[in-house]
């Protein structure tokens, strides 16, 4: 009986031990199936995003290319990025602090300046960084650091910027990169080359030929009164230079044989019924990253670095070029990128001189300054002087105040405004005075060297030279 007992018991316990066994094995199986769920919804995810940032579709064991881009022209789909909306053509956002600049950092990919970087510019000038960088207005770069590392070994490089002269009329935004390439070009003692696309407005815009050129010529004199050194500067009109250089066009053509029209399509957006002129424009705008692009200048090296100050816009092109630079031999750009400036209306979008309330133009008179400045700069003002003594302005979206951070350049002076217009001391109107007081006698110094500028210096700039410089 015992035995029988005993038996009982250990087929019992074995059964629920094979019981327990097999919920342990299903219960473990549910469990991975599960994960294996997550899994495959992530794996889904992370295809769908290279899709989305690179173009293409994802291959297993092909690293994507260096450039990733927005196949859609970096308009919003994905909800992260959903109000702001940035590429050559169109700079929008629906928050009226501007553009989340730190986010389109991540989307394309390049680098904050920090503190550091900036300091670093310092040590290596020995300047106070310009206004623009103390005040993060040049705010993202790529590979800015190994330019400073070779610059430091003796290894120097070369600044290219450039314009699309779409009319004659510039207005403050536009002076945003030459006024720090000026600086860049002073601190650093390097050659510089400007390009004005004539061919490329030609393209995009209802204009003629001859009006693109006229107006390159006539915004080469804006820039010539930035202050630029006519001994180390090159500016050139697209129309004139491509057609008189053998070694510029060899370079376009090779960029050209290097990129697909697929890529062009992803990065730009270009469709089927753009014309060829556009989809083989972005050769054009990349060659003067190539010192040998300037054989007069650079006598034919291949390896000078080149170094572009651009607003962000501008990525796209130089995205594409820096994934095509090592396949043609050559060293990639690199880049310091700038904020926007914003338009009199706020800061959703950029200043644009196709619209004149929106713009302050280089040729305004005092009274146009003061009377646009009091009509239309979006105020972060309250609406009645009590509210605004009572609660206080908001400087973080009042335009004065963003425009004077680009053009005062004392830094106590500034934080003196914006601690006031905060605290309600400081009205709007007087904000908007301080403003017009900045702008007016600058807007008018710059009136007055551009009349000293004349055909002849123009000439002399645009004339294919060699430049006065070491390396
Ligand atoms: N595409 C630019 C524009 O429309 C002009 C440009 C050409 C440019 N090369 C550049 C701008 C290099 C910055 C850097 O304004």
């Amino acid at each position: 009986m015992l035995h029988v007992t005993k038996h009982l018991f250990c087929s019992a316990f074995f059964l629920v031990l094979k019981l327990h066994y097999w919920v342990f094995f299903l219960t473990t199986l549910l469990i991975f199936q599960a994960e294996i769920d997550v899994a495959v919804q992530l794996l889904l995810k992370l295809k769908t995003d290279y899709k989305h940032l690179t173009g293409q579709d994802y291959k297993a064991g092909c690293p994507p290319p260096e450039n990733v881009v927005n196949q859609d022209n970096g308009a919003a789909t994905d909800g992260i990025d959903e109000e702001d909306n940035v590429d050559p053509w169109n700079v929008s956002t629906s928050n009226a602090k501007g553009v989340d600049y730190d986010k389109l950092i991540v989307r394309f990919g390049s680098s904050k300046i920090e503190t550091e970087l900036v300091d670093r510019i310092e040590k290596v000038t020995g300047q106070k960084p310009h206004r623009f960088l103390r005040r993060g207005i040049f705010f993202s770069h790529r590979d800015m650091h190994q330019v400073l590392d070779a610059y430091e070994k003796n290894k120097s490089f070369y600044l290219y910027t450039g314009r699309g002269p779409s009319s004659e009329a510039m207005h403050v935004g536009h002076l945003i990169p030459f006024i720090f390439t000026k600086w860049l070009q002073d601190v650093f003692d390097i050659p510089l080359v400007i390009q004005l696309t004539d061919d490329e407005k030609y393209l995009w815009k209802d204009l003629a030929i001859e009006e693109c050129h006229r107006f390159a010529v006539e915004n080469a004199k804006d820039i010539i009164a930035c202050g630029f050194d006519v001994n180390k500067t090159f500016i050139f009109s697209d129309f004139d230079y491509m057609g008189s250089s053998p070694e510029f066009y060899r370079n376009v053509v090779k960029i050209q044989k290097h990129v697909t029209y697929n890529q062009v399509k992803g990065i730009f957006g270009f469709t089927d019924s753009d014309c060829i002129g556009k989809i083989s424009f972005p050769a054009i705008q990349a060659a003067p990253s190539f010192s040998n692009s300037f054989p007069q200048i650079f006598g034919g090296r291949k390896d000078v670095q080149c170094l572009i100050p651009c607003a962000i816009d501008q990525d796209p092109y130089f995205r594409m070029t820096r994934d095509v630079a090592p396949r043609i031999g050559y060293p990639k750009p690199a880049l310091l990128h700038s904020s926007f400036f914003p338009a009199l209306q706020g800061a959703q979008t950029k200043m644009s001189a196709s619209d004149a309330n929106s713009s302050i133009f280089l040729t305004d008179t005092p009274k146009q300054i003061k009377n646009k400045i009091n009509k239309h700069a979006f105020s972060g003002g309250k609406d009645t002087i009590e509210e605004h003594r009572k609660f206080g302005g908001n400087p973080d979206v009042d335009v004065s105040f963003m425009y004077l951070t680009f053009f005062l350049d004392d830094d106590e002076q500034l934080e003196k405004i914006k601690q006031d217009y905060s605290s309600g001391a400081l009205l709007t109107g007087e904000l908007k005075k301080i403003l017009i007081e900045t702008l007016q006698p600058m807007i008018a110094q710059h009136q007055e060297r551009r009349k000293q500028v004349t055909e002849e210096t123009v000439k002399q700039f645009m004339t294919p030279r060699p430049l006065n410089f070491k390396l």
